[in-house]
């Protein structure tokens, strides 16, 4: 982990809801695998917590790009950073997912809004191709699929109200390809996204028997195990205990997640 201050090389529209900010920091480059994130100092801010936690999207030699929406008080302010501008980042933080697949496994990505951030960094890694499944809302929502396709990964899309491919939720078209492939289905999932689309695919790879990598968005203040805002009940060796999603996540296999309903698998 670093404490770096970079400066902007470029802050970019995706699409109409998001934006792209590249800064150049070459130490937490250097080190950022994906599933990582970084904790971003936004100067406007006066509260207690001065930092925002955003998933590494790219890493480009010295650059690192996030992707990321404006949602209050903290993004609106990173909207009017220019080039030039120093940027106060501390990274790579968090654990980040397995850059390799299981033998005989086929990657799966499953992306809900900026899910798919660190899910391309991580389909620029991963030495296998295979699929993303993204959904959001309506078109506007759904994100870099041009570019999945660019690294030669399939995309399939689905969005609520079918304004692009088919309509609802993005695990429709997942659990119709499963179905398609009979009892041949051998998935390794990594997903990013809400919580409904991971719960569901928890219970989806429970029922078959698949290894799934999930990544958590909690709420977080200090992003590096400190401060204790980001806990998560999980089961290792058999036992209920509490984790910081901040520093023994943000990924986790889904076995080990205890959703707020208690299930899980022992
Ligand atoms: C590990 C991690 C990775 C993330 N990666 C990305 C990313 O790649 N791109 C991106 O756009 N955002 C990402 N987020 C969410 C991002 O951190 C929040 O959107 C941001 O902190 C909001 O700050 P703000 O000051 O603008 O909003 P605030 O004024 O603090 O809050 C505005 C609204 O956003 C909600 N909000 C705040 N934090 C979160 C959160 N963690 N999850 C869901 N809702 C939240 C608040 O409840 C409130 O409704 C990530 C969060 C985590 C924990
Ligand atoms: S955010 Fe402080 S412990 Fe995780």
């Amino acid at each position: 982990m670093q404490l770096e201050t970079g400066n902007v090389v470029s802050h970019d529209s995706e699409g109409t809801l998001y934006r792209v900010l590249t800064l150049e920091l070459p130490n937490i480059s250097s080190n950022a695998v994906p599933g990582q994130f970084v904790h971003l100092r936004v100067s406007a801010l006066q509260d207690a917590v001065l930092r925002r936690p955003f998933s590494i999207y790219r890493v480009d030699g010295k650059n690192l790009s996030i992707l990321y929406k404006n949602v209050g008080r903290g993004t609106s302010s990173m909207c009017t950073l220019r080039p030039g501008d120093a940027v106060n980042v501390l990274g790579p933080l968090g654990n980040g997912f397995p850059t390799a697949v299981s033998s005989g496994k086929f990657p799966v990505l499953v992306a809900g809004g900026y899910g798919v951030a660190p899910l391309y960094f991580l389909a620029t890694r991963l030495p296998v191709k295979g699929v993303l499944f993204v959904g959001g809302a309506r078109a506007r929502d759904i994100l870099l699929n041009d570019r999945f396709k660019a690294l030669g990964w399939n995309v399939c899309i689905a969005t609520e109200d079918g304004s692009l491919g088919t309509r609802g939720r993005v695990t429709e078209p997942f659990d119709a390809w499963i179905q398609s492939l009979g009892g041949d289905a051998k998935p390794e999932i990594f997903a990013c996204g809400p919580n409904g689309m991971l719960k569901a695919l928890c219970d989806r790879a429970r029922q078959g028997g698949w290894n799934a990598w999930i990544s958590l968005d909690r709420h977080m203040g200090c992003g590096v195990g400190a401060c204790l805002a980001c806990i998560q009940r999980v089961v290792m060796e058999g036992q209920e205990v509490l984790v910081r999603v901040c520093k023994e996540g943000p990924v986790f296999e889904s076995r080990t997640i205890v959703w707020e309903d208690g299930n899980h698998e022992a």
